[in-house]
């Protein structure tokens, strides 16, 4: 079987390497090419653990190529898979289509025989539609079917994420193109994966029903977290505790300075507008994008308060930068509004982050100086903050921190140390809704975005 990957970024590399590897022969098509130059040269774009080896021995086997040339790509495929970007439009939140309509547009006026169109992208809710209907205008002399086949992919565990999913979901109308996507992913039936078989606008709408309710329940618990804080009590206990209930599960319950990433802010501002537009409005979708706002914006805030002092020519660690550990992605990065607030609050902020330094130094203020390592950063603090719960940091002993630092002060977003360990080496230990907090929080009201508001 042959098939081509429009897109060389994130989802397309990870699926390509995958599928390449399920024995699937996969052309990549990119058009950038200085990416093009890199992937060729066996340089990911993208840090995600263990992909440059599955691109280089599925290269080696002669099942992953790539080219600058879409005619070529496609040429015999039996599926070609759109994963282009969707960034989010400028002043509304929908998701910006035009480069899936570009590349649809190429792919349909280069094919010379039958294939399915596979939307592999976050699109909205009837984006499948759209392309049939354009395929049935462009190309009236072939058979172009069109399917929808979301992704899931975790940033830092995408390999493991697309090998061995919870389910695989396919929108797709015609048994044809059913069968050429089954095919596909045969090797997953040696595991019993599900593979669920909707309608176009189901599966569509699947990827943004799955990603607003995990965002809506790390949001719950950031906001469960926030009343621990009030009320004296253990939030991880409170997550223990609901999560040990099958119905509500255990993951995702982690409280922290708010999600970011490539797809939770982006995903959740798209599905609150797609539910406008369809006049059937998600109010828990807007708010959950609303709290998570007004969270990451009060960072600094809940920061300062925790100091319980001026931070003007302070030292200020600041450890992980990246939305979360295991990737270089600054994406909606919480560590972005933290830093800028401590730094207008005049804080000389010295940050480390593993993988994300050099993604975050053009969205940081020019003030960020950089460490070359943790105990770097940490040296001489004042205070130090936890942005990025990387495994490295949670390594760190209080007797080493306590000798390193001159402050005494911990602000630890991502609870990665031991709060009683931290209090006995004589620290002012504030973790995420781990019993009193010894500042008021001042309630946020919230004012709905103006970008989700209802006009
Ligand atoms: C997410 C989805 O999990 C994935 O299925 C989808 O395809 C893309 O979006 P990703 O953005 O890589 O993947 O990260 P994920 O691990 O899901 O975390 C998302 C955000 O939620 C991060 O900011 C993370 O720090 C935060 N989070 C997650 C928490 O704060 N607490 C949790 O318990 C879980």
């Amino acid at each position: 079987m042959k098939i081509a990957i429009i897109g060389g970024g994130y989802v397309g590399l990870v699926s390509a390497a995958c599928f390449a590897e399920f024995g699937v022969e996969v052309m990549v098509a990119e058009t950038d090419p200085v990416r093009l130059d890199r992937l060729r040269a066996g340089v990911m774009p993208i840090y995600e653990p263990g992909l440059e080896e599955l691109v280089a021995a599925n290269r080696a086997a002669g099942r992953l190529g790539f080219t600058g040339a879409l005619d070529a790509a496609i040429a015999g495929a039996q599926a070609v898979f759109i994963a282009v970007g969707t960034p989010s439009r400028r002043g509304g939140g929908h998701a910006d289509l035009t480069y899936v309509f570009a590349a649809a547009e190429q792919v349909l006026t280069s094919l010379d025989h039958p294939a399915v169109l596979v939307t592999k992208s976050t699109v909205p809710v009837g984006t499948g539609r759209k392309l049939a209907q354009l395929a049935a205008a462009l190309r009236p002399d072939l058979a172009v079917e069109v399917a929808s086949n979301p992704e899931f992919l975790r940033e830092g565990s995408a390999i493991g994420d697309f090998m061995r999913p919870d389910r695989v979901v396919v929108g797709a109308e015609t048994e044809h193109a059913r069968s050429v996507l089954r095919a596909l992913y045969r090797p997953l039936n040696l595991i019993e994966t599900p593979i669920l078989m909707t309608g176009l606008e189901t599966a569509e709408l699947i990827k943004y029903a799955a990603n607003a309710f995990l965002a809506m329940k790390v949001t719950f618990i950031n906001e469960m977290a926030d009343l621990c804080e009030a009320v004296g009590a253990d939030v991880h206990d409170v997550a223990r505790g609901m999560g040990f209930d099958g119905r509500i599960g255990r993951k995702f319950l982690h409280p922290g300075p708010g999600f970011g990433g490539s797809c939770f802010p982006k995903d959740t501002l798209a599905l609150a507008r797609i539910a406008q537009d369809a006049r059937a409005p998600s109010r828990l979708t807007e708010t959950v994008v609303a709290v998570n706002e007004a969270r990451k914006a009060g960072l600094g805030r809940r920061i300062i308060d925790a100091a319980g002092t001026e931070l003007r020519g302070r030292r200020v660690a600041v450890l992980g930068l990246a939305f979360k550990q295991g990737t270089d992605d600054m994406r909606d990065s919480p560590a972005i509004p933290a830093i800028e607030a401590l730094a207008e609050a005049g804080a000389h902020i010295v940050a480390y982050d593993p993988a994300a330094m050099e993604a975050a130094k053009p969205l940081l203020p020019a003030s960020v100086r950089y460490a070359a390592s943790a105990p770097e950063a940490i040296k001489g603090a004042e205070l130090l903050v936890v942005m990025t719960e990387w495994n490295e940091f949670r390594a760190l002993a209080p007797a080493r921190l306590a000798a390193a630092m001159r402050g005494r002060i911990i602000v630890d977003l991502r609870n990665i140390f031991d709060p009683a360990a931290m209090r006995s080496a004589g620290f002012v230990y504030h973790g995420v809704g781990r019993g009193h907090a010894p500042r008021k929080i001042a309630p946020q009201k919230i004012e709905l975005d103006r970008e989700v508001e209802h006009g």
